[in-house]
Order: structure tokens, then C-alpha cells, then sequence
């Protein structure tokens, strides 16, 4: 959620012009559903040959303390959607699920609303630990990651899974976790393609920090196919009742025009000074719409941070009270619907160099680190059973085997380790041509001892 600015951003964005821009084709749906699959090409979404706007709201009755899945329960998630038609939303952004419970009834219940759903991968018992990334990213979060897939990859109104959340906040010391996300995105996109699934977009969600949003940007935008990014998102809420020059969003789409990928806000709504959503007008307005995608309204459940437009009495209540934002909400998507055309979009995308180091971004290395060995076997396997919401969660799980953690950096275009000859001949880290290759950074390692012992023998 929310986190306050505290420093200026630094960092200068050499990236207009800088490299080589790639035509990319829409994936056209490959067969007759509900509703029509969403599809990236260049900076946009698309929805068959349309434009696709997000124009949703974030959704977590019960906030992240009451760990509640909205989409596994037919009474909470059908009282919703009633509502979200009434708002006239095209999608959902849920933050919770339970990979281990079935979604058929929500699932298709929003379908039948025509509501697309994003689905963030992680929650708090299984994510990335910002402060302690290496041990977080581990093969049990992984498999949860990876299951949180299989549960919802089959759903034609999966619009898109977010890779994290808010994981790099406003403490320098995050910014050491971005490796991890990126490493994360990567595998999750390299298990959907593995797996043979719709290539359902993966993308993180950025927390609204002036002085690092920048180079999270282009960090996930940086590098080789495979580690990049298909879209990316970011929390912002700097509009208080005010409009495009005053909340400075003038200058978010100049900073983010020619970004290469699609981009929209995964949250925006700031109550401050009142709420009249003239956020939505600017969004599905020319000046946003050659580099932005629409947002999503934080948020839908009124919980004690004060964002909610709707009051649930209780879990499971049958009806909600609809709070003052409500009407106005729904107002100001109906005074704004999506424009028609293209948006002015960029057809092609392109990568961007990677942020350098400097006193607000301590990634010092381009290079990722290599998937747990212990997670491998889910590329070719599957996920399995997920683990659910219980249980004691991932952030503390890698310590037992060495295994179950990277084993090194990974070579670009490779997803395995830079050592392992046999890795870093093969595109994908599907093919098991050795079992092994996870632990091959440390064979040079050892053996470069072995030399050295070899030399000061026979010196003796
Ligand atoms: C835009 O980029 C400039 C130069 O990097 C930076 O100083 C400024 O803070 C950025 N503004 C926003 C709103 O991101
Ligand atoms: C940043 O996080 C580290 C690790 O938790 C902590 O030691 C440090 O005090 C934090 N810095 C600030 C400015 O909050």
C-alpha cells in the first residue's frame, strides 16, 4: 500500500532511442470463451483487436490480516460482483488466493460480468522477505508461486499474475531485493511457457516511492528476453482532489513515455482532500493513453485505512452499505468510458539498459541469481498440490537444504547457473539434459581449489 516519498529521485533515464526495438505480434485467442483472453503487443492490451483498459478496483475484503481468499467463496465473491456491475469495472485485483481451493463459481461468476482478474503470486506467508531475499527465494516459495498459477492460468478472465508487491519499499536496503522479484518474474514466466499454458502476461507491482521507481522500472525492463518483464505496474497516490499538472502526472508520462512495455497503476486513490476519481478522466484521456493502461481504485472493502467505497458488516454478510465513494466512483467511469482507437500505443516494445548503482539503487550486478535447484523439477513436473494459506509459509524454508536456495547467478537467457557448461547451452531450464546443473557453479569453485592445493604441493 501506501508509502511516504522521502527523497528525490536521482537517477537521470538514458533509455529514449537506446536500443533496438523488437515488433511483437498479438497472440490472438486460440479458442471461443465467455469472455475474449487479454493479449499484450507493444505497450498496450488487447482484447481481440481493441484496446483493453484496466478500469478496476483493488479487492481484499478483510485487508491482508484476515488472510481471506474472496474468490473461494461463492456468498462473498457473487455479493461483489452484484456490486462490481453496478460500478461498471472490467477487472479485479486480488491480492490473497488460496492455490489449494477450487475458483470455478468466482471465477466464472466475473467471467459472466465480463471482469478480468489480476492475481498477485505471492501473500504474506509465502513471498519474497525484502530484507533477507536470498533465504526467501527459495523452492517452497516457488512452489507456491507456481501453484498460485495452475489454480487460475485456466481461467479465460486471468488477465494477468503480478510477480510481487511493494517488495522494494523506501529503505535503500529493498532495493537489494529487486534481484529476487526479477528472478521471480523470470521463472514464472519460463514455467507458464514450460508448462505450455496461455501466455497470461506477468508483471510487478512497484510501491509509489519517488526515489526509487525509476530504476525498478527499467530494472524490470532490462536484460534479456527471458528476465524481462511483460508489462509493468506501479502504486501511486499523488492526486488529491487536484488534476493532471498539480499531482504531477505530467511529468509520469513523460518519464515513462518510450518505456517499452505496457504500464498501468495497480493502485491509485488518494483520500486526502476528498475523493472525486479524477484520476479516471486523466487515465482514458490522450495525454495518458500512448503509455498508460488504465488502474485500479485502492480500494473496493472499506477496511480501518479509510480507502474502502464499500462497508461489509461481517465476512460472509449478503449485502454491503455503499459508502459516499461509491456513486462517485461509478459516476466517474461512466463520464469516462474507454476511448476508442488505438490510444496513440507504440507497436513495438524494446528493452532498456539496466539502472546503475548509485545512493538510492544498490544493484551492483545485471546478472540474476539462478533458480533453487530444488525448483527445477517443477519446470517439467508441475507445481504439484499447493500449499494453501496455513501452514508455517516459505520466508524461512531454505535453510535445511542447501538445495532448496540459488546456487549462484543464473546466465542471461538460461534461467539455470553461469558455471553448468550444460546450462549454458541450452535456451530453457526445461530441458533435463543434467539434473544436476543447479549445483555446477560450485564444481569450478571446488576445482579451482583442487588446482591450488596441486600447485603449493608441488612447490613443496
Ligand atoms: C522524472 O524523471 C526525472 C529525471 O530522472 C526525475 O527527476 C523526476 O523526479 C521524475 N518525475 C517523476 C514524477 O517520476
Ligand atoms: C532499513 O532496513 C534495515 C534492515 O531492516 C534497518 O536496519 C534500517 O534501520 C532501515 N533503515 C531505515 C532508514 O529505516
Amino acid at each position: 500500500m501506501r508509502s511516504v516519498a522521502l527523497l528525490p529521485v536521482l537517477a537521470t533515464l538514458p533509455w529514449l532511442g537506446t536500443s533496438t526495438p523488437t515488433p511483437t505480434e498479438s497472440d490472438r485467442p486460440s479458442k471461443r470463451a465467455s469472455v475474449p483472453t487479454v493479449t499484450v503487443s507493444g505497450n498496450a492490451f488487447w482484447q481481440g483487436k481493441d484496446r483493453f483498459y484496466v478500469r478496476g478496483v483493488d479487492y481484499q475484503p478483510g485487508g491482508s490480516s484476515a488472510m481471506q481468499d474472496p474468490l473461494a467463496d461463492k456468498v462473498i465473491c457473487q455479493r461483489d460482483i452484484t456490486q462490481f456491475k453496478k460500478l461498471g469495472i472490467n477487472t479485479v485485483r486480488v491480492y490473497i488466493t488460496d492455490n489449494s481451493a477450487n475458483h470455478d463459481d468466482c471465477m466464472n461468476g466475473l467471467a459472466d460480468a465480463g471482469i478480468y482478474v489480476i492475481i498477485d503470486a505471492n501473500n504474506p506467508r509465502y513471498s519474497i522477505n525484502r530484507y533477507d531475499p536470498a533465504q526467501s527465494y527459495n523452492a517452497q516459495y516457488l512452489q507456491s508461486v507456481f501453484a498460485t498459477i495452475d489454480a487460475f492460468i485456466k481461467y479465460d478472465n486471468t488477465l494477468a499474475f503480478f510477480s510481487g508487491n511493494e517488495v522494494v519499499n523506501d529503505n535503500i536496503t529493498s532495493t537489494l531485493s529487486a534481484r529476487y522479484v526479477k528472478a521471480v518474474t523470470r521463472d514464472m514466466r519460463q514455467y507458464i511457457g514450460n508448462r505450455g499454458y496461455r501466455k497470461v502476461p506477468v508483471g510487478y507491482s512497484a510501491a509509489d516511492v519517488s526515489q526509487n521507481r525509476m530504476q525498478m522500472a527499467q530494472y524490470m525492463n532490462c536484460g534479456s528476453d527471458d528476465e524481462r518483464s511483460d508489462f509493468f505496474a506501479f502504486n501511486d497516490y499523488s492526486w488529491c482532489n487536484s488534476n493532471f499538472i498539480t499531482a504531477g502526472w505530467d511529468q509520469k508520462v513523460k518519464n515513462f513515455t518510450g518505456y517499452g512495455l505496457p504500464i498501468f497503476l495497480s493502485e491509485y486513490g488518494c483520500v486526502t482532500n476528498g475523493r472525486d476519481f479524477g484520476e479516471i478522466a486523466a487515465l482514458m484521456s490522450s495525454k495518458m493513453t500512448h503509455v498508460y493502461s488504465g488502474g485500479l481504485m485502492y480500494e473496493y472493502a472499506m477496511e480501518e485505512n479509510g480507502y474502502g467505497i464499500a462497508k461489509i458488516p461481517g465476512a460472509k454478510s449478503p449485502s454491503i452499505t455503499e459508502e459516499e465513494g461509491f456513486s462517485k466512483f461509478a459516476s466517474a467511469l461512466a463520464e469516462n468510458p474507454a476511448p476508442k482507437g488505438d490510444g496513440g500505443f507504440t507497436s513495438t516494445t524494446h528493452s532498456l539498459p539496466c539502472p546503475t548503482k548509485d545512493a538510492d539503487w544498490m544493484v551492483s550486478t545485471d546478472k540474476l541469481p539462478a533458480i533453487p535447484a530444488n525448483a527445477r523439477v517443477f519446470m517439467t513436473n508441475g507445481a504439484g498440490a499447493g500449499p494453501g494459506l496455513g501452514g508455517e509459509g516459505s520466508q524461512n524454508a531454505g535453510g535445511s537444504d542447501d538445495d532448496d536456495t540459488s546456487s549462484g547467478d543464473a546466465e542471461q537467457g538460461s534461467g539455470i547457473v553461469t558455471a553448468s557448461p550444460s546450462a549454458s547451452s541450452s535456451k530453457s531450464s526445461a530441458t533435463p539434459t543434467n539434473p544436476n546443473a543447479g549445483n555446477a557453479g560450485k564444481v569450478p569453485l571446488m576445482f579451482t581449489a583442487l588446482v591450488v592445493i596441486m600447485v603449493f604441493a608441488a612447490m613443496l
